[in-house]
């Protein structure tokens, strides 16, 4: 069957298996291999992207149900080939370990700061808290997300 959807604003059709995940379809038929393959039950966070905006584990999201959908990676909050706001503030906090975890976390973290832009800690932490990390107590990473979201509410100079 055939699926047609937008992955970071480029638009693709492909031909894929009924059965055949988000997860699949974005790793092993798109090549977009930043989102992270992990327990494959819903369980870890790890392969979240976001679908329409919303956080989704694309490991239990069927790939034709999000026909016609826009999709974002964590390849899609690059801008223009670096780091976005959010990545570089985890890098500044140090708030990747192992790594693994964090193309989902980021993702959370994106969605969170989409829809409240002032997120207030317990608010970050509730929404990470499908996000499993194994190698960290999680203060680097709600540090990183709270950087990112004062950064994003700093006034801009329009003098500039
Ligand atoms: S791989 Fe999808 S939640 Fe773990
Ligand atoms: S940095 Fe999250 S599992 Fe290691």
């Amino acid at each position: 069957m055939r699926v047609e959807l937008s992955v970071n604003g480029d638009p693709y059709r492909r031909e894929i298996e009924p059965d055949a995940t988000l997860l699949s379809l974005l790793r092993e038929t798109l090549g977009l291999t930043g989102t992270k393959w992990g327990c494959e039950t819903g369980d870890c966070g790890a392969c979240t992207v976001l679908v329409d905006g919303e956080p989704v584990v694309s490991c239990l999201q069927l790939a034709r149900q999000v026909d016609g959908t826009d999709v974002t990676t964590v390849e899609g909050l690059e801008v223009e080939g670096e780091l976005g706001d959010l990545q570089a503030a985890f890098v500044r906090n140090g708030a990747a370990q192992c790594g693994f975890c964090t193309p989902g976390m980021l993702m959370s973290a994106e969605a969170l700061l989409r829809r409240n832009e002032a997120p207030a800690e317990a608010e970050i932490r509730e929404a990470l808290s499908g996000n499993l990390c194994r190698c960290t107590g999680y203060s680097k990473i709600v540090d990183a997300v709270l950087e990112a979201a004062e950064s994003r509410q700093a006034p801009v100079d329009a003098s500039a």
